[in-house]
């Protein structure tokens, strides 16, 4: 683990539980819960496994355990990320169904193949790891056959039009990014993998797995430099919109769920959610 990964963590572990105080990442945060919940069966057994690949802070497992009795199995490298998990799964009284893990998802040798019924991994871990192909091997290996993965990467084409738009990147970086397809958003933040909903059905394919479905997250709303700002104390003008009219909110969640995974549409997103499948 790098110094620079290190350091991102132990400052992204005390805020991104409260991001959500912003009215972008609130409807981010539904897109996102609302697909996972569509394509994870409800009627897993109390003793089934779901993963959750770089889970960070707990933060999913916390929200999909009111909904699923099944058990979870939280894996991920941070220190600072995997204390904060600790803390949030003790407060949801949730100790008994989740394990914590430390970990690096290129290699989980501690885990058992075909041990795990579904796996999710939320906000771009994929795009932390230098070598995805081999995350995505580990991750086929430890599902059960018909077991799902719903995987989370920043998109590529969003990530250039956001450089162009927001920060009026130069030549150099703007050729950069397209042709290594990594994004550097701050000194303080690592560099990131970009994907395309292509490149990242691609590789899943190559791994082994059914796609099933690709969606951009969120592929209309746009958000404004504010909602990056780490203690979320800015507000961005997309941001107030959206916190100010209920009925505006719940017309652009309808909209962004119901075309974000148009084939057409998906490669808009932010972010990309790719569904798939272990035959
Ligand atoms: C942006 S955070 C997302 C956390 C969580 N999934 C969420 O949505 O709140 C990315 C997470 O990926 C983890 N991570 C990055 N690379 C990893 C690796 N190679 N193995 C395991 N975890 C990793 C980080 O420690 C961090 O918790």
């Amino acid at each position: 683990m790098t110094e620079e990964f290190a350091t991102f963590f132990r400052g992204y572990s005390q805020y991104v539980d409260q991001a959500d105080q912003l009215a972008f990442w609130q409807l981010s945060d539904r897109i996102i819960e609302e697909t996972l919940r569509r394509n994870l069966p409800n009627d897993l057994p109390a003793g089934a496994c779901v993963l959750d690949a770089g889970g960070g802070t707990g933060r999913w497992i916390v929200k999909l355990a009111k909904h699923l009795p099944c058990r979870f199995l939280l894996y991920d490298r941070s220190d600072d990320m995997l204390k904060k998990a600790a803390l949030n799964v003790e407060a949801a009284h949730l100790r008994s169904r989740v394990e914590l893990r430390q970990g690096n998802l290129t290699d989980m040798s501690d885990i058992e193949n075909q041990s795990i019924d579904h796996a999710i991994s939320i906000y771009n871990v994929l795009s932390f790891i230098d070598d995805p192909s081999s995350a995505l091997r580990e991750l086929f290996r430890v599902l059960k056959p018909a077991g799902t993965i719903q995987i989370m990467a920043q998109g590529l084409y969003n990530g250039l039009c956001s450089k162009i738009v927001n920060y009026q990147a130069s030549s150099d970086e703007l050729l950069s990014i397209d042709t290594n397809h990594t994004i550097k958003w701050a000194e303080h933040v690592p560099t990131l993998r970009l994907f395309s909903k292509e490149t990242l059905e691609g590789l899943l394919s190559s791994a082994g797995f059914s796609i099933v479905a690709t969606h951009g997250v969120p592929v209309f709303v746009q958000p404004g430099l504010e909602d990056f700002d780490p203690p979320n104390a800015q507000r961005s003008r997309i941001s107030e919109a959206l916190a100010r009219d209920a009925r505006f909110f719940n017309q652009v969640l309808r909209l962004e769920l119901e075309y974000s995974a148009l084939p057409t549409v998906a490669n808009r997103g932010m972010n990309l959610l790719s569904v798939a499948r272990k035959p």
